[in-house]
């Protein structure tokens, strides 16, 4: 049953997904206008609802929903990218990770998926602009009560001790790996995205340095396939190249 401050999306008879909380009262859903929150309250996920003479069925919105519909200032992490970071760092329900920066909030969300409810994930940011646009961002999805923001630089320091993970997004994550190591649990996992393969380099040569070990660094391409009844090919829009990622653990203090 869906109560009261329900996020969800309402998927049209095109697939199209409006997203909206469920209240009693009259809601303004973007490109729909104005619809009667109390056909949604009550109702269930896997529902139709009739809104204007339309059917529509209401979900629960998923990360990637959320993702879609982000408000963006700086440049997100795809999610091509993204999702691979939990998995590879081994983050799951309780773990605690720093994150640099936080931009539109988009690897933030993605983190607090793996780690909530039970986690932690504490993002540091130089710019108040950018905190603003990922504060906006994560409260509007169900993990807030999971998130805390830093104002400060990471290469400074990170005040959080025997963390199980650290993942840096900023122009010079080297500058930020000697506080990752140090803030870093035995066994924890330190993740790195640059865009260019001279970042890469510098930042696993002082991976290196640093004394992590277990380094492994990657790129994703993914091809989306057209599948239609006359036959079935790749997408003519590939995302091409993104950034590169650089994993490493801390095995000894
Ligand atoms: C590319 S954006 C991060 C995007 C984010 N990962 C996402 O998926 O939405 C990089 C952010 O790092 C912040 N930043 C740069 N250097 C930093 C530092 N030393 N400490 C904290 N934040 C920093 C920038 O202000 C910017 O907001």
């Amino acid at each position: 049953m869906i109560e009261e401050g329900t996020r969800v999306i309402l998927i049209d008879g095109k697939g199209t997904k409006h997203f909206a909380v469920a209240e009693r009262k009259m809601l303004e859903v973007r490109r729909l206008g104005t619809i009667d929150g109390t056909a949604i309250c009550g109702s269930s996920f896997g529902d139709d609802i009739a809104v204007a003479g339309h059917s529509f069925r209401i979900m629960k919105p998923s990360v990637m929903d959320i993702l879609s519909q982000m408000d963006r200032r700086a440049q997100i992490i795809s999610p091509k990218d993204s999702f691979h970071i939990p998995m590879h760092m081994d983050l799951g329900c309780g773990s605690r990770v720093v994150e640099a920066g936080a931009g539109s909030g988009g690897l933030t969300i993605v983190l607090l998926k793996a780690v909530a409810p039970a986690g932690t994930v504490y993002t540091y940011e130089v710019r108040e602009d950018h905190a603003k646009v990922a504060e906006r961002n994560v409260g509007r999805s169900d993990f807030a009560s999971c998130w805390q923001l830093r104002m400060g630089d990471v290469c400074q320091g990170i005040e959080e001790t025997d963390l199980d993970g650290v993942v840096l997004d900023i122009p010079n994550p080297w500058d930020a790996l000697p506080a990752a190591a140090s803030a870093l649990r035995v066994g924890g996992h330190v993740c790195s995205y640059v865009p260019n393969a001279n970042q890469l380099e510098s930042t696993v040569r002082k991976m290196r340095e640093v004394g992590f070990q277990d380094l492994f660094a990657f790129e994703t391409l993914q091809r989306e396939m057209m599948v239609h009844d006359r036959g079935v090919r790749p997408s003519c829009d590939m995302l091409g190249h993104t950034g590169y990622l650089a994993l490493a653990r801390k095995m000894r203090q």
